[in-house]
């Protein structure tokens, strides 16, 4: 008993039960999809893609979601855009209000007011942006706090209009390591609810600048670190509702960790969409109305 309510006080291994929150997110087909320019190290337009083969992976990720229950809207995908499907990117939504993308690249510049045009018609407050952001890709809400990247896409500005539209603790983390270009390449969001309402993370240290690294330690003393191996599949790319945990199935050394933690990792084999350089997470932008 008494090792019980210890293990409980440190959400330790096993004792938690973890609770699932009913999710709603957005999803955009992939039937555009392929790699035809380099924006990130694991593009490579040389190589062919088969886009059939990423819409059956994508109609997996659909399914699965599907099957936890969530709420999944769509976006029509958009002929000559193929990294919609990557809909992280397409924004930041928080208590009803839709904060709009402006991409780095301007190969991706028409998904933004696409994306923003979307919100508007789905019950959105929009506020177009200033600085230049990717959306989740680069903001993750973890409990009542923003964790805000920057390094390689958004810039530090879009931090402080985030500051200013939601009027919550924003903390910016500087990523260095351009495979991990996106913050939701190299942290996950494992629940929102655990260490009195902070929530906890998963992520790979070696992403992220020492300063940074300094701010992620003090914030999440007990978060999960992942290896080199499920880093380089993107594991961390991951969507959690608090108890399930939806991470690419070849990220063997995170299931594991999240198991032990008493997640339920569900694993899904998104390889063509690692093509593009991205994952589950991004292929999911959270909706929240
Ligand atoms: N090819 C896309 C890009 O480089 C991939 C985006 C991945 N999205 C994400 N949320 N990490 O912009």
């Amino acid at each position: 008993m008494r090792q019980v309510a210890a293990a409980l006080a440190s959400e330790g291994p096993a004792a938690v039960e973890r609770v699932a929150v009913h999710k709603t997110v957005l999803m955009c087909r992939p039937d555009h999809f392929t790699v035809s320019y380099r924006i990130n190290p694991w593009m490579h337009p040389e190589k062919p893609t088969d886009t059939a083969l990423a819409v059956r992976q994508w109609e997996e990720l659909y399914r699965i979601y599907e099957g936890l229950g969530f709420d999944v809207e769509l976006i029509d995908p958009l002929p000559g855009l193929p990294d919609m499907v990557y809909a992280a990117n397409g924004g930041f939504t928080l208590d009803g209000i839709a904060y709009g993308a402006r991409f780095q690249y301007d190969e991706r510049g028409p998904e933004g007011p696409a994306y923003m045009d979307w919100f508007r018609s789905h019950g959105f407050e929009v506020v177009e942006p200033v600085s230049i952001n990717e959306g989740e890709g680069d903001f993750l809400l973890v409990g009542e706090r923003i964790l805000a990247g920057t390094g390689f896409r958004s810039d530090a500005g879009s931090h402080d209009e985030l500051r200013r539209i939601y009027g919550r603790e924003v903390v910016t983390l500087t990523l260095i390591d351009p495979a991990f270009y996106h913050l939701d390449t190299a942290i996950a969001v494992l629940d929102t609810v655990s260490h009195a309402g902070a929530g906890n993370i998963a992520y790979l240290p070696k992403a992220f600048d020492e300063a940074s690294q300094q701010i992620i330690r003090d914030l999440y003393p007990d978060a999960v670190t992942v290896n080199d191996d499920d880093a380089a599949v993107l594991g961390l790319n991951s969507f959690s509702d608090g108890k399930n945990v939806v991470i690419a199935s070849r990220a063997v050394g995170f299931e594991e960790s999240l198991r032990e933690r008493g997640y339920t990792p569900i694993g899904v084999d998104l390889s063509e969409l690692l093509l593009g350089g991205g994952g589950v997470k991004c292929c999911t932008l959270e909706l929240r109305r």
